[in-house]
């Protein structure tokens, strides 16, 4: 299979002509199995997924990492360990989600679950995916001294000034509405298109350029979108000819715009 392409077909098909361990990052946007959408109709959400990571583990090369979206319980009761390690659970916080539960307290978050093939990920760019420290220069002083906890005395809190670590609830993306510039088509909001900014982070933080990033569901194209730009490497599966057509003109439209770039230097 050739890199920079969109392959149409069943993602679980096409998954087994990608030469095993060859792929450095996996972002993995598929069926949630909430939606009444005939290819997000999934009856049991944990076996698929644990079908995906086994899967996916063979193709991915040592130090590899796998993120994989999907609802709080998208992989409990399935027993992962024997194929990759789950290093976080990622929330990415949605709370202009409509609150109309009654019964219960309304989901508003999806989980991103980033787990890497082997103890340490080959690649883990923080310094690319710093965001700013939201502390006032007063409390971060005050905070600056700070008594250890171990013996009682005053250690300084080193803050970098690029900015801190994600951490695991991302409340600072927001999900795409009709009136975001990105969005495709008003029928991709909902069930699928995702920001640039949340798949522009994944893409950051778990390959460098040059690396090799499949997404196996791609949709629109978001991911794809991203690697053009930061100069990784990509494959795409998708299902839906309709969604490849929106996906394809979006990625001329980047590399229209990165060789306007590159002529204007
Ligand atoms: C949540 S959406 C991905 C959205 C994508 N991240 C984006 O921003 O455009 C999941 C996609 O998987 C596709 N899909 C579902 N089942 C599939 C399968 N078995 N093989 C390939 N694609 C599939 C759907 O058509 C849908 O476009």
């Amino acid at each position: 299979m050739q890199a920079n392409k969109i392959y149409k077909g069943d993602a679980l098909e096409l998954i087994h002509k990608v030469d095993a361990e060859s792929v450095d990052l996996i972002v993995c946007d598929g069926p949630y199995g909430i939606n009444a959408d005939q290819w997000d109709n999934i009856p049991n959400i944990q076996e698929f997924n644990l079908k995906l990571i086994e899967v996916f583990s063979e193709k991915l090369k040592p130090g590899g990492a796998l993120y994989l979206f999907g609802k709080p319980d998208c992989v409990d009761f399935i027993d992962y360990r024997p194929f990759l390690n789950l290093k976080s659970k990622l929330v990415w916080y949605q709370p202009s989600r409509l609150a109309q539960g009654r019964l219960n307290f309304t989901n508003n978050y999806d989980i991103i679950c980033y787990f890497v093939k082997g103890e340490r990920p080959a690649v883990f760019n923080l310094d690319d995916i710093r965001v700013p420290q939201l502390v006032e220069l007063e409390h971060r002083l005050r905070c600056e001294k700070v008594p250890s906890v171990k013996n009682g005395t005053y250690a300084g809190t080193k803050f970098n000034e690029n900015g801190k670590n994600p951490g695991d609830v991302w409340g600072d993306i927001k999900q795409l509405t009709y009136k975001s510039h990105e969005l495709l088509s008003r029928d991709v909001l909902h069930t699928i298109q995702k920001p640039l900014k949340l798949m522009e982070r994944l893409v950051k933080a778990s390959s460098s350029p040059g690396d090799l990033v499949l997404d196996p569901f791609c949709g629109v194209g978001t991911v794809l979108a991203v690697c053009e730009k930061l100069g990784r490497q990509y494959m795409g599966f998708e299902i839906n000819p309709e969604y490849i057509e929106l996906a394809k003109r979006r990625l001329n439209k980047v590399r229209r715009e990165e060789a306007s770039l590159l002529f204007s230097k």
